[in-house]
């Protein structure tokens, strides 16, 4: 037995989840099944097909999404023994924030598709485990709306920048007005990938006005169109789709950025190691490799097969700026690989998705749980004690 007093800060997730579940108490019996297998089959019968189909794409042979999961796999943990794990603490502090855990909720746009609460429930979700909800700008709810929902949580903004200056520097402004705690510019959607489900179908939720509750709210967007879009949705989806992307962006273009807010800015789908040295010289404040799960460039790098030389590229250039990760996060071991990689915390996308599906803000609260104990637990029993502790030494390559 152990006999020293377990300090505040470190919380028994695994034990404390293991004990509810097993003891079929409060939180056991929302339908969300255990396994993550079995949880995205559940969502699938759920689910819509193009709903399902648009949540679970990829882009072109999906080969990336294939990828992303097979790169975990060659990877292993060693554990180590004798190393007293009785007292752990999962906490990090990121960019000013103290967060219980080294896991965010990754931008999902559209999450109206799949629930009917979509992002509010989600964000309720996240706030009462203080894991911080990344919105996405193509939300199904107004990011002030989403902001209300997380009460003092921590939220970021995720912003899909747009042609038009002035709408993006609104949706900044907004985001900062309204208490959000980064910018998280995503790079690698400019265009929307190829990707068959959603061509054969043929379904895009956004051409039924889903997820574009941030530009019909923006003054900015409004100020264009000669009538509002609740009373002319056809011509606010015709403004939307001229204004939404901006294909022509480079590196000078991060000033603008800084002109209209003060909050930290990351940049998320970085897989180059040449272009996490260029976000280092342009004092990007975080960097998050990924390939968007694989949705946009078939055929693009697994976003794990990316990180060590990314790590090392930041290393290289002497910067302390953090390495964040998703594309393929789906257990606690898979956290534990990219973090002794160097990432300093990871973003869950499909997996938290699916948890809505089945159970809306409870699926999502329990998805989380689930993968908070599991990681706890593999952390433990690989003889770490905190997300620092782990090293490249943690793990080894399996031979080809
Ligand atoms: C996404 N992703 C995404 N990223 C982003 O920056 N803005 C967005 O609006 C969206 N929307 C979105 C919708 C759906 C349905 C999916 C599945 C993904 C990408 C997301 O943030 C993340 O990078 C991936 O989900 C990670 O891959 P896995 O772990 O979900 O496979």
């Amino acid at each position: 037995m152990d006999h020293r007093t377990p300090s505040p800060a470190s919380r028994p997730y695994g034990l404390e989840r293991q004990t509810q579940i097993f003891a079929g108490g409060p939180g056991a019996d929302s339908g969300l099944p255990i396994s993550v297998e079995l949880r995205e089959e559940k969502a699938r019968a759920i689910l819509s097909p193009r709903a399902y189909d648009f949540v679970r794409g990829g882009a072109g042979s999906e080969d990336t999404c294939r990828a992303n999961l097979a790169a975990f796999r060659r990877w292993r943990i060693v554990p180590r023994m004798f190393r007293d794990v009785s007292r752990r603490d999962l906490s990090v502090e990121l960019l000013g924030l103290s967060l219980p855990a080294p896991v965010l909720l990754a931008p999902i746009g559209v999450q109206s598709i799949v629930h009917p609460e979509a992002e509010l429930a989600v964000a309720r979700a996240a706030a009462s485990l203080g894991i911080p909800f990344v919105l996405s700008t193509a939300a199904s709810r107004p990011l002030e709306a989403v902001a209300e929902a997380c009460g003092r949580a921590p939220a970021w903004y995720q912003l899909y920048w747009s042609r038009d200056p002035e709408m993006t520097a609104s949706l900044v402004v907004r985001a900062e007005r309204a208490g959000y705690k980064a910018i998280v510019v995503t790079l690698d959607a400019n265009l929307l990938g190829w990707r068959e489900r959603d061509l054969s179908h043929p379904y895009l939720p956004f051409l039924d006005a889903e997820g574009l509750a941030n530009y019909f709210s923006d003054p900015v967007f409004r100020g264009h169109l000669a009538r509002p879009p609740e009373e002319d949705p056809a011509a606010a989806l015709r403004y939307w789709s001229s204004v939404y992307s901006h294909t022509s962006l480079t590196w000078d273009d991060l000033r603008f950025l800084r002109r209209h807010t003060r909050l930290p800015v990351l940049l998320k789908g970085i897989l180059h190691p040449e272009d996490a040295a260029l976000a280092v010289r342009y004092g990007v404040d975080g960097i998050i490799v990924s390939n968007h799960g694989g949705r946009q460039v078939d055929g693009a790098v697994a976003a794990l097969d990316a990180l060590p030389a990314i790590v090392d590229a930041v290393r290289a250039a002497r910067s302390e700026m953090p390495v964040l990760f998703d594309s393929g996060i789906r257990r606690g071991a898979d956290a534990v690989i990219a973090l002794a990689l160097g990432a300093r915390a990871v973003l869950l996308g499909r997996l938290f998705v699916w948890g809505l599906a089945i159970a809306g803000e409870q699926g999502v609260r329990e998805t989380l749980l689930n993968f908070l104990a599991d990681f706890d637990l593999t952390l433990a029993l690989s003889g770490y004690r905190s997300p620092s502790e782990l090293s490249p030494s943690a793990l080894v390559r399996e031979a080809a």
